[in-house]
């Protein structure tokens, strides 16, 4: 039994030179023992690499976005999208004129201004390049209309970018609505007042 087992497995195909499956026998057909062909070999190492560069890459790092997110970041533009234009409207038909008190809108303005506005006015508006936002004194007028104008039309010749091409007409009320909280707060090292001092009527 022993000896015949053996002799099984060392049995070679003469057609291909190819190894016997030793047992692996039915109705006179045999199963070589062949070796995957090399290409099979190489693509399989190719699998492996990318396995673990996605794998290091998207869930690791998180260096990417995942299928879900991706999608849902898609999707999101086109609702702000929408929800800008239905604003929008609302917003042609009747402009804010007041600085907005919504909590949401004056967080999104203080990242717009961190993000911005502060390399020229400073984190919190005393006032570099572009002037001190926090006192009462304004150049262009210290109305929300004048401000938000301003904001959205900029003083190219001063430095000052019309921010109307680059903010929705939402984030413009954002951030200035945000200006607006900064007033009277009287921060460090303030840059002297410019302008005429505004008193809200
Ligand atoms: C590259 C520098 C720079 C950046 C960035 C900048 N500003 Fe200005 N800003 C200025 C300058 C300079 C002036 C003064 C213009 C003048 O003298 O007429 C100014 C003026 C203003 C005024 C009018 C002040 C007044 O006294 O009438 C407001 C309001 C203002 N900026 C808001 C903003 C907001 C909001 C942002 C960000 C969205 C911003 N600025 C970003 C440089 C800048």
């Amino acid at each position: 039994m022993e000896e015949s087992k053996k002799k099984i497995h060392e049995e070679i195909d003469p057609l291909t030179n190819d190894k016997f499956v030793p047992d692996h026998e039915f109705d006179g057909i045999r199963e070589l023992n062949n070796n995957p062909p090399s290409w099979l070999n190489i693509l399989f190492v190719i699998t492996l690499i990318f396995g673990y560069a996605y794998l290091v890459n998207y869930h690791w790092f998180k260096a990417g976005d995942l299928q879900e997110e991706a999608y849902a970041k898609e999707i999101a533009k086109y609702t702000i999208i929408e929800e800008e234009d239905v604003e929008q409207v609302a917003e042609n038909a009747l402009p804010i004129v007041y600085p907005l008190t919504d909590e949401t809108r004056l967080a999104d303005g203080a990242k717009i201004f961190a993000n911005n506005c502060a390399v020229c006015h400073l984190a919190e508006g005393q006032g570099l390049v572009g002037p001190n936002l926090t006192d009462d004194y304004w150049i262009h007028g210290g109305s929300y209309d004048e401000v938000k104008t301003l904001i959205m039309n900029g003083v190219i010749a001063k430095g000052m970018i019309a921010w109307k091409t680059q903010l929705s007409k939402k984030k413009i009320d954002n951030v200035a609505s945000y200006i607006f909280t900064l007033r009277g707060t009287n921060p460090p090292n303030p840059k002297a007042p410019e302008g005429e001092l505004y008193k809200a009527e």
